[in-house]
């Protein structure tokens, strides 16, 4: 790792605190030179260092930059971290990694993306510095891997990660979708790498799109009465690195319990639609019922009007029973 980089580091992991050239020098087992060329160089990259006379350095705990580095060494699993100023989607980005031979798991954010993939074929809004939006592509899968039991995995990390960092408590509208007062903050999108010898899905690629402040202004009009963020009205006191971390993290934790499925009780407590009324569309015929349980793959179990019961492994559900006024 670079000087640059071991700087960087050290004052990512404590935002806010002020460390001494000497402290630095101590720390890293360079000299004061080498670490004051390191500070400078990161200033003019960009990050918000203060060098504050006669007590040190100190990396503002308001500037969110995006860095690989800080990610990759916080990470408990071995991770290929790659972080672009902006990109069309990360999905397609970590896909690409995957279909042409990485044969290591990697994890691809940006800042921004102009391109953003939702699901069913809609765009995910994706404006700069406001939300994290990464892609983790799974090359090792386990044998026994369902792709929407890692989506529900990857739902139950990210309510984790941001309860560790935050006051927020974040709810998870089946099957992919977390919302916090009502409001939609993250959407999950995963993808699958077939293998065209074996028809079998290779790899799988989580997408996170976690809208971490928006600027209302700068929202299309469309979003604004249903996209959320984790921090509406103050100023974030996390940063994206530590969110990132701590998802990939949780996530990977989660993943070593495949067989266990424990976690699913958590996905169950967390999501607020069962016991409600739902709608959904399937095979262009719309149909009405109430969410019932969530069985042992992650699949929806919804009792029909007419008292059958029908499970749902993917798709999206609406709140509410008013044809064509649901939500
Ligand atoms: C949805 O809510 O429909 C899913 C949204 C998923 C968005 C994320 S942002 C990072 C990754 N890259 C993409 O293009 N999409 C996913």
């Amino acid at each position: 790792m670079t000087t640059k980089n071991k700087v960087l580091n050290l004052l990512n992991q404590n935002p806010g605190k002020v460390f001494s050239g000497q402290a630095i020098a101590d720390h890293l087992q360079i000299s004061r030179t080498a670490i004051w060329k390191a500070v400078q160089s990161l200033k003019e990259e960009g990050f918000a260092i203060q060098s504050l006379p006669n007590a040190g350095y100190l990396l503002s705990s308001h500037v969110d930059l995006l860095h690989a580095d800080t990610i990759k060494s916080q990470l408990r699993e071995e991770v290929a971290v790659f972080v672009h100023p902006f990109l069309g989607s990360t999905n397609a980005e970590a896909k690409r990694m995957l279909s042409e031979g990485e044969r290591n798991d990697v994890l691809v954010l940006a800042d921004e993306q102009t391109a953003g993939r939702g699901r069913l074929g809609r765009s995910f809004f994706s404006p700069a510095k406001s939300g994290l939006y990464m892609s983790l592509g799974l090359v090792k899968l386990a044998p026994q891997m369902d792709p929407t039991l890692l989506t529900t995995m990857a739902a139950v990390a990210v309510c984790r990660a941001i309860e560790q960092l935050t006051e927020r408590n974040p709810q998870i509208k089946w099957v992919n979708d977390l919302y916090i007062d009502g409001k939609k903050i993250c959407g999950i999108l995963t993808e699958g790498i077939i293998n065209l010898e074996t028809q079998t899905i290779d790899s799988i690629v989580l997408g996170i799109g976690l809208n971490v402040q928006l600027e209302p202004v700068s929202m299309p009009e469309e979003l604004k009465e249903k996209m959320g963020a984790l921090f509406v009205a103050e100023e974030p006191t996390i940063t994206r690195n530590q969110l990132a971390i701590s998802i990939v993290n949780e996530f990977y934790l989660l993943y070593s319990q495949l067989d266990k499925n424990e976690y699913l009780e958590e996905y169950r407590s967390r999501c607020f639609v069962l016991g409600k009324q739902v709608n959904f569309t399937r095979n262009k015929e719309y149909l009405e019922g109430m969410a019932t349980a969530i069985d042992d793959k992650g699949a929806l179990v919804v009792r029909l009007q007419d008292g059958t019961e029908t499970t749902l492994s993917y798709g999206e559900i609406s709140i509410g029973w008013t044809e064509g006024a649901a939500k």
